[in-house]
């Protein structure tokens, strides 16, 4: 007799313990930028240690490592079991892992050593786009093969998010890399000035919309459902707020580069998209937390969907706070201060970490053939002290930045600034520490998870972990 087919859990296990992994590599890196900047000499003068080096090195850990690992392993695990059919190729599936670990390593030895585009969020050379793209096409191949041959004639909302997440994250960087290389390790722009300005925050701004939210989104339509035992509030809800997000995000890059070269029209269509874009972020976290309703008492007991809702709250928040930063006159105080380090990161710690950090808590014992975490307790902790080091951080940025804004625009009655800018950067230095502080409870929390993952494996050693994919379509 024929085996049955199981699912390919393979290439989500190694992902998912990745993400763990990454998320404290990118972390830790995060917290000694956030020291350095209270202590400078923290760089010990070695030029591959400074601020300006590990700063790209702690962006591209935490969203392509640590956020590129979840969006992997959670897309196959989503797209296999609401299709109900193994992934599409073993061959190309695994070629994604292993490739996209050797841009990781291979970023994290180029960062530091000063080689880069000097593009944010697309700093990577040329050698390391290419394969960037290889890696990218494979999962297309793998994520919209899976599509195809699926069992279920329905295709279940998180699968338009991944789809519209790995369709447009290919779009941005071939058009935002575009590049002529002039030796292997140094490449130009094809774009120049304010163009290039325009082409790079269109890249940058989509990359938030589709890498950091999209992707995400996509775990949140399938882990909250799931873990709340209870179906999505709204599927028409859902396609709406998929159809008005895609749409909105595209437009709204100019929001970054206010007051620049790029003409006023373009600047303010930029603000006007991004006040319209509350709206579908708005549904889509209002859809993910109402599924809660008549379940409301779960959140007391089960820190898993304490993760998965109170990162809905931070989405929920973030896309607020972004609109009124995307207001020309309010961006005239926020932008150059910690105000954006704060959205940033109420954005990443709060809504990236938290709903990385639930769905990857959700799938850990499924991969290894548990019912549960070692220990739901440290589960718990880990929700706490994470949740306490959000809230540290992203107050101390708040305050450090409506200060600095203030600072720098106060005049005296004779015309002359009021402050020197060192003394805004010394009347930083007590949130810089309590940004520290934050952080290095958010780093903790992701150790704990880390010896939790360890300690979950190494139980299950013997169990079975295939799991047969139904043998008879459902609908
Ligand atoms: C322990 C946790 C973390 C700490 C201590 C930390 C710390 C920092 C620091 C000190 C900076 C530089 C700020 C500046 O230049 O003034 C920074 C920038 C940044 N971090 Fe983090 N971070 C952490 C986690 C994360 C995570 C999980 C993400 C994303 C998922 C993230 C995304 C970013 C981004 C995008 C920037 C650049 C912001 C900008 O250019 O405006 N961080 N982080
Ligand atoms: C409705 C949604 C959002 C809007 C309209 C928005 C708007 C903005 C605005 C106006 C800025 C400041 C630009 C500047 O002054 O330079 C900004 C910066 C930023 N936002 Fe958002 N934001 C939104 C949601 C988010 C979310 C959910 C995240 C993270 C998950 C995020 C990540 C970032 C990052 C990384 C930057 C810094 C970019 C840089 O300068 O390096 N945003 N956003």
């Amino acid at each position: 007799m024929q085996a049955q087919e199981s699912y390919n859990y393979k290439v989500v296990r190694q992902f998912a313990v990745m993400t763990v992994i990454w998320g404290v590599v990118g972390m830790l890196v995060g917290v000694i930028i956030a020291a350095q900047l209270l202590w400078p000499e923290l760089n010990f003068g070695v030029s591959w240690l400074s601020y300006g080096r590990l700063r790209p090195l702690h962006t591209n850990a935490v969203i392509f490592a640590f956020g590129g690992s979840a969006l992997f392993a959670t897309s196959y695990y989503v797209v296999q079991r609401t299709c109900h059919v193994r992934l599409f190729s073993e061959a190309l599936a695994s070629f994604t892992f292993w490739g996209w670990q050797v841009v990781i390593v291979a970023a994290a030895v180029t960062l530091p050593l000063g080689i880069t585009t000097s593009k944010e969020y697309a700093e990577l050379e040329w050698p390391i786009d290419v394969l960037i793209t290889l890696v990218w096409v494979a999962y297309a191949v793998v994520f919209f093969g899976t599509l195809a041959k699926r069992r279920i004639q329905h295709i279940y909302v998180a699968n338009w998010f991944f789809g519209a997440f790995i369709l447009t994250i290919a779009i941005l960087h071939l058009v935002n890399s575009a590049a002529v290389p002039v030796t292997f390790w140094k490449s130009y722009s094809v774009y120049s000035g304010a163009q290039d300005a325009m082409v790079q925050w269109w890249y940058g701004h989509n990359a938030v919309g589709f890498f950091l939210t999209a992707g995400f989104l996509g775990m949140m339509y399938y882990f909250v459902p799931k873990q709340a035992g209870r179906p999505i509030y709204s599927y028409r809800l859902s396609v709406v707020h998929f159809w008005a997000l895609i749409f909105t995000y595209m437009w709204a890059g100019p929001h970054h580069l206010h007051y620049t070269a790029l003409p006023d029209w373009a600047q303010s269509l930029g603000m006007v998209f991004s006040l319209i874009l509350l709206a579908p972020s708005w549904g889509g976290m209002i859809n993910g937390i109402m599924t809660l309703s008549g379940a409301w008492e779960k959140l007391r007991t089960d820190p898993i969907l304490k993760f998965l809702i109170v990162s809905l709250s931070f989405y929920g928040m973030s896309t607020f706070e972004g609109p009124m930063m995307s207001i020309k006159t309010v961006n005239a105080l926020s932008h150059y201060t910690d105000w954006t380090i704060g959205h940033v990161h109420s954005g990443a710690l709060g809504w990236v970490g938290l709903v990385t950090m639930g769905s990857i808590y959700y799938l850990l014992p499924r991969l290894f053939g548990r019912t549960e975490m070692y220990s739901v307790r440290l589960v718990n902790t880990h929700f706490w002290i994470a949740t306490v080091g959000i809230v540290l951080y992203i107050a101390a940025m708040w305050i450090a930045g409506v200060m600095q804004g203030l600072m720098w625009r106060a005049v005296s009655d004779d015309g002359t600034l009021t402050y020197t800018f060192v003394e805004s950067v010394k009347a930083t230095y007590p949130f810089y520490a309590i940004r520290l502080l934050g952080g290095l409870l958010y780093l903790a929390g992701m150790g704990i998870m880390l010896y939790n993952m360890v300690k979950t494996i190494a139980m299950a050693q013997e169990a079975d972990t295939r799991i047969p994919v139904p043998a008879a379509a459902h609908a």
